[in-house]
């Protein structure tokens, strides 16, 4: 019935998209998906991204890997750079070398987030620290090097393992009365699952012959904030686990320590509407899924495992 299968070679593997990815594209019949984590294939370093890239000759890379610690970036400004900027500008490279497209996650950090009524594709980026700098001129290198390119801006990314909204609010409401949370930034939480899906969507569209490379806004459908987000998170946490949070105090991001961060992150997602037909999938049902699958059938918790990586397949 399929032809060749599509090989996609996958970087920052066992990060939270890498991983969605990665579990959702193994399921596709005609999807061949190897997988590479950090230890490798480190995407700063060029000539190892070069090497890799031309032994397996995939039919598409999609760039997971990330230096996402918006706080630490402020003073490891190399680092943040060397992953998010020259890293995607290596893989550029090499795919544009090679003639592979190349599928890449940014964010809307690159917005100053003082522009409430939700950011397009083309409004004028204007990063507020070194995270989201270093995530706009990643944009900038892969668009200069390698034209066949998708850059998916994606906001509030949150799922079952790792560091993120979602786990931290868990780990919190494990250990205290009191919560407090935002109350004045604006957003929509968007599922790793839900990102790795449109991810796919957007392969399958590329393989039939589409043509639409650019950048494309994507979240989870509808505007919260991070109050109401820690409210859901709770809500549906307390199904199943005895919490020891009682009470979540609004508080004013003046408030927040840390980076300064963009007080609205709403992505508008009709380009990607009209051009591949996505939708925005309501972020509530993949929280209760999500949840669901923290807790398992049973109500215990369960241990997400880590992908196989490619040097795990070859058994190296
Ligand atoms: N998290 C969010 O809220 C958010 C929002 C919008 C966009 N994004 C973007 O979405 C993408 C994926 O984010 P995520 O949340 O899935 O990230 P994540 O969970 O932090 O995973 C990133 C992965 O990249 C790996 N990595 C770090 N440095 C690397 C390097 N030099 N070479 C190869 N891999 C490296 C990390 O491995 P180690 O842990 O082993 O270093 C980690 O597994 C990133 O581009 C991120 O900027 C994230």
């Amino acid at each position: 019935m399929y032809g060749d299968p599509i090989k996609v070679l996958v970087t920052g593997a066992n990060g939270q998209i890498g991983r969605a990815f990665v579990q959702q594209a193994k399921l596709e019949e005609n999807f061949d998906v190897v997988a590479y984590d950090h230890k490798h294939l480190d995407v700063s370093d060029a000539a190892v991204v070069g090497a890799r890239l031309a032994d397996e000759l995939p039919h598409y890379v999609v760039n997971c890997s990330g230096f996402n610690s918006v706080d630490s970036a402020e003073a490891n400004s190399s680092l943040a750079m060397s992953v998010n900027a020259d890293g995607a500008g290596n893989l550029a490279r090499a795919c544009a070398e090679l003639s592979i497209p190349l599928l890449h996650i940014s964010t809307d950090y690159i917005f100053d987030g003082h522009y409430d009524s939700g950011y397009t594709e083309t409004d004028e980026p204007a990063p507020l620290g070194v995270f989201g700098r270093s995530k706009l001129q990643g944009e900038i290198n892969l668009r200069t090097q390698q034209p066949r390119h998708i850059i998916l801006r994606v906001s509030w990314l949150f799922s079952e393992t790792g560091r993120n909204y979602l786990t931290r609010v868990l780990e919190q409401a494990r250990e205290h009365k009191v919560l407090k949370a935002v109350d004045d930034r604006r957003g929509c939480p968007t599922s790793s699952m839900d990102v790795a899906r449109v991810l796919i969507a957007v392969l399958k569209q590329l393989e039939c012959g589409s043509e639409a490379w650019g950048t494309y806004h994507y979240s989870g459908a509808e505007i919260t904030t991070r109050y109401a987000f820690t409210e859901a998170i709770i809500a549906a946490a307390s199904q199943y686990e005895e919490l020891a949070v009682r009470k979540i105090k609004p508080i004013p991001s003046t408030e927040e320590s840390g980076a300064e961060r963009p007080s609205s992150a709403v992505l508008k997602c009709t380009q990607i509407l009209n051009t591949f037909g996505i939708r925005q999938r309501p972020w509530r049902v993949d929280l209760q899924r999500l949840i669901r699958e923290i807790y398992g059938e049973d109500g215990s918790k369960v241990i997400q495992p880590t992908v196989e990586t490619r040097a795990e397949a070859l058994g190296s």
